[in-house]
C-alpha cells in the first residue's frame, strides 16, 4: 500500500500527479484554509506532507500526527513550523531555497522602482481621471540610478538584489551578522557596513531577513528614525520584521519618503492605515509567484518528499539530526 500523503494547499496539477506515482495523495484542490484544527484532521493517518507558508505547523499539530515522517513546505522560509517539535517527533522538515532567488528579487526591485516613482499613486490619479495635462512639475520621485542600496540579511536573495544594482551604478552597502566571505563580497559589489551605518546611508533599504523572535521588528521607530527623511523601505521577506504601525506613522509624517511592502503583519488582514498613505506600493505576498518558480517551489517539496518517504535523505533538510 503506497503512504498516504497531504498536500495542504491547491497546487499544479503536474505536482499532484507526480506526487500521485509514490502516494495516496490527499490533496486540496478546493483551497479551504485549513488552519490548526483542519491540519489535525486532514493529517492524522498520513506518512507526509506538502505544507505552505500559511499552514501553522504548531507543536500541538505535530503531536496530532504521529504516523508523520516528513513536512515538506513550499517556501524558502519555515517559521510557520516549530523545528523544534518536528524534531522531538522525529520529524523531517524540508523548505525550497534557491529556485525562487530570482523571482523574488525580481518583486524586491519592482516594488523599489515602484516606490521611488510613485507608480501606484500615479497610475490611481490617472485611472481617477484626475490628469488634465502634462506638467514640468508634476510627480517628481527619487533616482535610483547612483543611489545606496542596502541590504539587510545578505542570504542567496540578498545577493541577487545586490547583483541587479550593478546596471544601476548603484553603490550597495550590506549588513548580516557575519560579513560574507570576501570573493563572495566582491562578486556583489557589496560592502559590509554595521547596521547603523546602514540605516543612516541607505537611500533605498531591502529587508531580506528570515522571521524568528529574534527579527521580530527589527525595524521599528527608533531603527526608522535613523533612515533618512528621503530613503524608501522595502519588504519582501516576512511580515513582522517590521513594526507596521510605526512605519505607517512614519510614512505618514514625512520622516520616510516611500516603502514597497510584499508582506504585513497579521496578513492577510495587514494594517488598514496603509490603505490610507499614497507614498506606499502594496502587493499581496507575491514574491515568488511566477508560475516557472511557484512550479519549481512545488516540484522541490514533491522531490524532498519523495526523497524522505523512501528512505533517502532530502536534499533540503532542515533537521539532519532526524535523519537516520
Ligand atoms: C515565501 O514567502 C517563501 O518563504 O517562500
Amino acid at each position: 500500500m503506497k503512504p498516504r500523503v497531504l498536500v495542504s494547499r491547491a497546487v499544479f496539477p503536474e505536482v499532484i500527479a507526480r506526487l500521485a506515482g509514490h502516494f495516496e495523495v490527499d490533496d486540496n484542490q478546493a483551497d479551504v484554509i485549513l488552519g490548526v484544527d483542519g491540519l489535525k484532521a486532514r493529517l492524522a493517518g498520513k506518512a507526509g506532507a506538502l505544507t505552505a507558508a500559511t499552514d501553522p505547523l504548531t507543536a500541538d499539530v505535530i503531536a496530532a500526527a504521529p504516523s508523520l515522517k516528513a513536512l515538506c513546505n513550499f517556501a524558502v522560509g519555515y517559521n510557520n513550523i516549530d523545528l523544534a517539535a518536528c524534531t522531538r517527533a522525529g520529524v523531517m522538515a524540508t523548505n525550497t531555497p534557491g529556485v525562487l532567488d530570482d523571482t523574488t528579487a525580481d518583486l524586491a526591485w519592482a516594488l523599489l522602482m515602484a516606490s521611488a516613482r510613485r507608480l501606484p499613486a500615479a497610475e490611481r490619479w490617472l485611472r481617477n481621471g484626475e490628469w488634465k495635462g502634462w506638467e514640468f512639475v508634476q510627480w517628481l520621485g527619487t533616482d535610483v540610478h547612483h543611489a545606496t542600496l542596502g541590504i539587510l540579511g545578505m542570504g542567496r536573495i540578498g545577493q541577487t538584489v545586490a547583483r541587479r544594482a550593478w546596471g544601476f551604478d548603484m553603490k550597495v552597502l550590506y549588513h548580516k551578522r557575519t560579513p560574507l566571505p570576501a570573493e563572495q563580497e566582491a562578486a556583489c559589489r557589496a560592502s559590509w557596513v554595521d547596521k547603523e551605518t546602514l540605516l543612516r546611508e541607505s537611500d533605498f533599504l531591502v529587508l531580506l531577513l528570515p522571521y524568528s523572535p529574534a527579527t521580530h521588528h527589527i525595524i521599528g521607530a527608533a531603527e526608522l528614525a535613523l533612515m533618512k527623511p528621503t530613503a524608501h523601505l522595502i519588504n519582501v521577506a516576512r511580515g513582522g520584521i517590521v513594526d507596521d504601525e510605526a512605519l505607517i506613522a512614519a510614512l505618514r509624517g514625512g520622516r520616510l519618503a516611500g516603502a514597497g511592502m510584499d508582506v504585513f503583519e497579521g496578513e492577510p488582514k495587514l494594517n488598514p492605515g496603509f490603505l490610507g498613505l499614497d507614498n506606499v506600493a502594496l502587493t499581496p505576498h507575491i514574491g515568488s509567484s511566477s508560475r516557472s518558480t511557484r512550479m519549481a517551489m512545488a516540484m522541490t517539496a514533491a522531490d524532498n518528499l519523495i526523497a524522505a518517504l523512501g528512505g533517502q535523505r532530502p536534499p533540503n533538510l532542515l533537521n539532519p539530526e532526524v535523519f537516520k
